[in-house]
């Protein structure tokens, strides 16, 4: 990614926002949570796949391990200490579009609403007139969806640029397929920036510093149990002391719908 070398001075404030609601009963996680913040509050280290600058971590484990509710955890628990929080929906190259542009509208209102002369940087000038662009009424659907790669590039081109004071955490979550995904292309590249990647790929962990998100300990599963049935530790006392495989067990008791075969245990 070309770094354009006009850039915002002042510090801003984009409003915190996720799409992914704060969990009240997130349980666990506690070693994971250490090593994110260690990779990402570390010193800088030269990454030959991802520039030189930018401080990346990659969330792996097989589907439903918890790297999104991990994603999203760390960036609730540290609101305080980034201008920017900016989650991205990996699934796809379509969805990563999408949610690039509206992390555009999100910059947009904060740098304009700002009273300094961020309004006249290029960058914010040439994101204005890409969102336009996108936004145009008499936009068919074609050139709508060529117009939003060139915002995506616009947005990752104001990240990336040599604000010494602007800081923003980028989550990419889901990014569970390479095929016709440039992954590289949306990492933007800034010693102020850091990154937290999810994925099931071990491929994926190259460009970053891998954190494994692997099973939990029963007394957090049975806890994400009982939390997903809303029932309280007390409904169910006695029955998981000292017993590993007590989540599973819990789950045939508490799952409403059960199927109609049970596997038989060997
Ligand atoms: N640490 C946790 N605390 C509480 N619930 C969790 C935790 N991790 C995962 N879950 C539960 O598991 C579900 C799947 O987690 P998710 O982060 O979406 O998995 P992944 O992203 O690895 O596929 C969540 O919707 C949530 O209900
Ligand atoms: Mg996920």
């Amino acid at each position: 990614m070309s770094t354009t070398s006009s850039s915002p001075k002042a510090t801003i404030k984009v409003p915190f926002s996720l799409p992914i609601q704060r969990n009240f009963s997130f349980v666990g996680r506690e070693e994971q949570l250490k090593q994110i913040h260690e990779h990402l509050s570390g010193p800088i280290e030269a990454n030959p796949l991802h520039g030189d600058k930018s401080r990346v971590v990659v969330l792996h484990g097989l589907g439903g391990a918890g790297k999104t509710q991990l994603g999203a955890f760390y960036s609730h628990a540290h609101q305080g200490e980034f201008d920017a929080f900016l989650w991205v929906d990996g699934t796809d190259q379509f969805s990563t579009f999408l949610s690039f542009q509206e992390i555009s509208h999100r910059l947009l209102d904060s740098f304009s609403g700002s009273g300094r002369d961020l309004e006249h940087s290029p960058l914010i000038s040439r994101l204005h007139s890409i969102k336009e662009k996108v936004s145009s009424p008499k936009n068919t659907r074609s050139a709508t969806e060529e117009a939003l790669p060139k915002l995506t590039q616009a947005v990752i081109d104001l990240l990336q640029s040599s604000s010494e004071t602007f800081t923003w955490l980028l989550v990419l979550d889901n990014v569970d397929n390479l095929t016709d995904f440039p992954l590289p292309t949306f990492l933007p590249d800034s010693k102020r920036g850091k990154i937290i990647i999810t994925t099931r790929l071990t491929a994926v962990t190259r460009f970053g510093h891998p954190v494994e998100v692997g099973g939990i300990e029963a007394s957090s599963g049975v806890k994400i149990l009982l939390n997903n049935a809303s029932l309280r530790a007390d409904t169910v006392s006695g029955e998981c002391s000292g017993d590993s495989a007590c989540p599973q067990s819990l789950y045939w008791k508490l799952t409403p719908a059960r199927p109609t075969r049970r596997p038989r245990s060997r």
